[in-house]
């Protein structure tokens, strides 16, 4: 992907450039990064595995200011220390946030899971969102105005349609339409847009144990009759983070290839 001429940029960058991606240094998290370094902004990537995040910016296209840093969402000490080095360089906090970070696991039915596997997942994937949207939003709110951000949230189609031995997986993932809407009506006055995405079945390591009676039938029942690549993802992230999508507020999108319209 090249890079825009500096002033050929628009949308994304047009008056912000440092953003944030957690779970950067995989999937559709890298993909993100891509874009964005693309269309010409500073990217934080930021993963609890820094030696692919470290990949992840050597990737980047641009001599863009990027940089790597370890990052667990679940930990709010990690949070405000990874918020503290990027404002320590960037002298401020990033006013794009990718809030992306997410895992899944081996699925079981919901009488049979126990409490310690459903919260694995709810603390990355739900109660990790919370804390970096909520340590990055305060802090943007915080360093003055007129202020300008934008937060994407990771969701998955999956938090409508359920999905088999998969509750801890389906109830993270609406827990964070919820947290998308609440925290976008609380925002939006103040500069903040906020906005989710709903991807379908696509081809990251994160399904690369899936097992075939799990990702076959949701393909079967895809209109366009496969998985989405990481890419498709990333172009509607940057969409919403750019002012492109100025009057999009609390919306969830979703990126599917047409699976449970
Ligand atoms: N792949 C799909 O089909 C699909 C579909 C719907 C939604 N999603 C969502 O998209 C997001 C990205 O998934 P992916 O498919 O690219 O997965 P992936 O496994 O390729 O990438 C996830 C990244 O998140 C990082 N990560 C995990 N736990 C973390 C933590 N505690 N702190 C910081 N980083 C952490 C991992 O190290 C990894 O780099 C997830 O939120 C996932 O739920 C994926």
């Amino acid at each position: 992907m090249g890079r825009r001429e500096e002033g050929e940029v628009e949308g994304t960058v047009r008056r912000v450039r440092e953003s944030c991606v957690t779970g950067g240094g995989s999937g559709i998290g890298r993909a993100i990064c891509q874009v964005l370094a693309r269309d010409g902004a500073d990217v934080v990537v930021a993963d609890l595995n820094l030696q692919s995040a470290n990949d992840t910016v050597s990737m980047l296209p641009g001599p863009g200011s990027h940089l790597a840093l370890a990052l667990d969402v679940r930990d709010k000490t990690s949070v405000d220390s990874v918020l503290a080095t990027i404002i320590n360089k960037y002298q401020q906090p990033p006013s794009l946030l990718a809030n992306n970070a997410g895992i899944s696991s081996q699925g079981a039915p919901h009488i049979h899971m126990t409490e310690e596997f459903f919260m694995n997942i709810v603390n990355t994937n739900l109660k990790g969102m919370f804390l970096v949207s909520q340590a990055v939003c305060k802090s943007l709110l915080d360093h003055g105005s007129p202020v300008c951000g934008a937060v994407v949230n990771m969701g998955s189609i999956n938090s409508k349609t359920g999905l088999v031995n998969h509750c801890h997986y389906t109830a993270s993932k609406a827990g964070i339409v919820a947290l998308t809407k609440s925290s976008a009506a609380e925002l939006a006055k103040q500069g903040i847009r906020v906005n989710c995405v709903l991807p379908g079945a696509i081809k990251t390591p994160l399904n690369a144990n899936a097992s075939p009676g799990y990702l076959e039938p949701q393909i079967a029942a895809t209109p366009l009759g496969r998985m989405g690549e990481p890419e498709e993802v990333a172009e509607v992230v940057a969409f919403l983070l750019s002012e492109k999508s100025s009057y999009m507020v609390g919306s969830c999108v979703e990126v599917t290839g047409g699976f449970c319209m």
